[in-house]
């Protein structure tokens, strides 16, 4: 299993994966816009024969007059290759480059308060907090969670771990 920063021709490989796994569903022009505008903060997982089975999207919030800081569009891995620690890997990959690429001080992202495995993995293995609640912040209804990580302290010990 591979992991490595996304190019424009996976951005349709990503968007199939997206179908597969989650409700929320993107045009190609989002993904290419995301792809165009920060080459540097999307990720994709591939398989031995280079198949994706899973990427994260992600941006840098533009308007906004707070800290610079990243944000998750959306994270996927294929069922069939869950719990292989590769969202762990595409997330910590994406936030890495929010901070060398874009002094990123935490990244954002929304989940839906069902989400358990999510869920998990942002509170339980990546150290991501709730800010807050977003009621009916999805199209059928359901609540989000607005969750946060610091980056400050993710580079601090990332920095460690390589040194
Ligand atoms: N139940 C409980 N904890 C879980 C689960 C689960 N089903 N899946 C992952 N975790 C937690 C565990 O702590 C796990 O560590 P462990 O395996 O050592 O116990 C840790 O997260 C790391 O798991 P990974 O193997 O890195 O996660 P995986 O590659 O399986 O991907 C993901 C997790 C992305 C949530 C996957 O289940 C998925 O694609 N789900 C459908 C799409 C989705 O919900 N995406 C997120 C939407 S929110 C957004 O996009 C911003």
């Amino acid at each position: 299993m591979n992991i490595r920063c996304a190019k424009p021709e996976d951005l349709i490989n990503m968007q199939h994966c997206n179908l597969l796994c989650l409700p929320e569903n993107y045009q190609m022009k989002y993904y290419f816009y995301h792809g165009l505008s920060w080459p540097q903060l999307s990720y994709v997982a591939e398989d031995e024969s280079g198949k994706i089975v899973g990427y994260v999207l992600a941006k840098m919030e533009e308007d906004s007059e707070d800290d610079p800081h990243g944000h998750i569009t959306s994270l996927a891995v294929k069922r069939s290759h869950r719990r292989l620690g590769l969202a762990q890997k595409l997330m910590n990959q994406s936030s890495r480059a929010m901070v060398e690429c874009f002094n990123a001080k935490y990244v954002s992202l929304h989940v839906r308060k069902s989400n358990r495995a999510a869920l998990h993995l942002y509170a339980n293995t990546l150290g991501f907090v709730i800010h807050e609640t977003e009621p009916k912040y999805y199209a059928d209804g359901e609540d989000a969670y607005a969750m946060r990580r610091d980056l400050a302290s993710f580079a601090k010990s990332d920095t460690n771990k390589s040194s």
